[in-house]
């Protein structure tokens, strides 16, 4: 059965990343056999200029019929000063909760031939293989009340909910579990919960699901200590499991350690698998149609989709191998780029993947 995925280029540096990501994908059904239908839509910034909503009703409904999607990265300055409802990230924010994309996979690897980008000393982070999930579509984010209003002194406040259900927790502490039965059988739940409730009920729940996985060893941190226990010896972690804010600060700080969030890819998963897929990074509106962006997250989130949703398992290896051989034979875009490399723009760092995938 053909595969159905659709493409939202989004904003900023988005249609270049995309663009090579899809020369990715076009050789991957001419030269391998892969069987799929791709579609583009608009979604962020270019949604709100075209139809004054940034998820218009006709891409919330091409999402829902298809198979997995493809994001580049929504927002940029021109629309910051829109109001609330109206702004690109709303509409990242909709897509997520409108299909239930409550599983959000962040992994932090290092690539041997990268060793010397991250900040951090080399033998800290050589070998850096770690999966965050974030819980994606609970927490802060969506917790109501919110909003920013006026007293009776005639002050104005702003103000969120933090609130997890138990349904929420569980299935995303089993996500969790199952991925670490994959991985190094470790999973650190991070939460704070010695000042907030709602991360105590967390760690509460995380602690009884636990016990349907004996093969898996489960700790607990809090999440000040995990920012910091990351930076000096981020190795101790396999899967790490945590809310949407905390996931949303950590995932940045853990692709740091890789030395580029230019590399990281994501994968945001509903409970039958379908899913969105974007690199962790931004879109970039200073360095955008410069042909200087990194398309490799993209491209390894490409990867991902074809493992985590469409089950071509086989079709990602060579993907994620294309990308290890391109980066191995020293082609680097600028924000990875080292004296002895040999400096690449957008396009061309697409083509290398071509070429490497073979055939
Ligand atoms: C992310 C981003 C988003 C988030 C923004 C753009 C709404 O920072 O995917 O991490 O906060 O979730
Ligand atoms: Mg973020």
């Amino acid at each position: 059965m053909s595969h159905k995925i659709l493409l939202l280029a989004g904003d900023g540096i988005g249609p270049e990343i995309v663009g090579a990501a899809t020369g990715v994908l076009d050789a991957l059904r001419t030269r391998f056999g892969l069987d799929a239908e791709v579609e583009n839509a608009l979604m962020g910034g270019c949604a709100v200029d075209a139809t004054g909503d940034p998820l218009p009703e006709a891409t919330l409904a091409l999402a829902r019929a298809s198979d997995a999607i493809l994001l580049g990265a929504v927002g940029g300055p021109k629309w910051d000063a829109i109001e609330r409802d109206r702004r690109p990230e709303r509409g990242l924010l909709r897509l997520r909760s409108g299909l239930d994309l409550f599983c959000n996979l962040r992994p932090a690897m290092l690539y041997p031939a990268l060793a010397a980008a991250s900040t951090l000393r080399p033998e800290v982070v050589e070998g850096l293989d770690l999966m965050i999930i974030r819980e994606l579509t609970g927490d802060i984010y969506f917790g109501k009340p919110r909003g920013i209003e006026t007293n009776a002194q005639g002050e104005r406040f702003g103000y969120n909910t933090m609130i997890y259900t138990e349904r929420e927790i569980r299935r995303i502490a089993h996500s969790a579990f199952r991925a670490a039965l994959l991985r190094g059988r470790k999973v650190c739940s991070v939460d704070k919960a010695n000042v907030l409730e709602a991360t105590e009920f967390w760690r509460e729940i995380v602690t009884d699901v636990a016990r349907e996985y004996p093969d898996v060893t489960l700790t607990h941190m809090y999440v000040d200590n995990a920012a910091m226990q990351l930076v000096r010896a981020p190795k101790q972690f396999d899967v790490m499991v945590t809310g949407n804010i905390f996931g949303d600060i950590l995932s940045d700080l853990a692709s740091m350690l890789t030395g580029s969030i230019g590399m990281l890819p994501s994968a945001s998963l509903n409970a039958d698998n379908k899913g969105m897929f974007e690199p962790i990074h931004g879109s970039a509106p200073d360095i955008a149609g410069r042909d200087v962006a990194n398309p490799l997250a993209t491209i390894l989130s490409l990867a991902m989709m074809l493992r985590y949703s469409l089950g071509e398992a086989a079709q990602a290896e060579r993907v994620e191998q294309a990308v290890s051989r391109v980066l191995a034979d020293g082609y680097r875009t600028a924000d990875i780029h080292a004296p002895g490399t040999q400096l690449v723009g957008t396009r061309e760092m697409g083509s290398k993947v071509v070429a490497a995938l073979g055939g």
